[in-house]
């Protein structure tokens, strides 16, 4: 799948991961500021290399993007996954959203309309579904204020969807 890299906004950028990006992704799964409301991880960074070739075998067959985060000045603040790409359904999973504290203010809006743009016009799906854990206000805050629509909820996490007409 060709990849328009980096996905290019006004104040921040989306550019495709590589296995040197490991050590930054921990930093960001091994915070406890920022690991609270995901699944936390003991893997080295060698397993996370590891993992991220295989993920790049997964994005060159088209199945899954995984995007860093980057200020203008090129330095990694986050990180935002597509996953589960089916394009018999039509839809993806979107996840992984994680901002570090370096981010420029209104990161989150941006890392939304950029990646569900791509989601729509570049990768042609009609519907990005989410989950959140119940209890991450500020991530369901941010969700609902940019156009994610809650659809159902189980005990421990809401499910949201974006579709493509309903997008910001
Ligand atoms: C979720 C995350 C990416 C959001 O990025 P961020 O840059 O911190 O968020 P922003 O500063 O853009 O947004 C702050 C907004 O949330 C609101 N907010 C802050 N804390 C909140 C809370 N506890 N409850 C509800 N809303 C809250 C702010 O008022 C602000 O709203 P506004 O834009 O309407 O004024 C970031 O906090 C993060 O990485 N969290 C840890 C990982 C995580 O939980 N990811 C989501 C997994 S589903």
């Amino acid at each position: 799948m060709p990849i328009n890299n980096p996905l290019q906004g006004k104040i921040i950028n989306l550019r495709l991961v590589s296995t040197e990006d490991a050590e930054f992704i921990l930093s960001l799964r091994k915070n406890p500021l920022l690991n609270q409301h995901i699944s936390s991880t003991e893997i080295s960074v060698e397993e996370q290399k590891n993992w991220l070739r295989a993920y790049k075998s997964r994005e060159e067959l088209g199945q899954e993007v995984y995007f860093i985060v980057e200020n203008k000045a090129h330095h990694p603040v986050g990180t935002v996954r597509i996953y589960k790409i089916d394009p018999g359904k039509n839809e993806c999973t979107w996840g992984s959203f994680i901002l570090n504290e370096n981010r420029p203010e209104n990161s989150s809006a941006e890392v939304i309309s950029l990646s569900a743009g791509f989601v729509f016009d570049e990768l042609k799906l009609q519907k990005i579904k989410l989950d959140v854990r119940r209890e991450n206000s500020k991530a369901i805050h941010i969700y609902e204020k940019y156009g994610f629509k809650r659809v159902a909820e189980d005990d421990l996490d809401y499910y949201y969807e974006m579709k493509r007409e309903s997008q910001c």
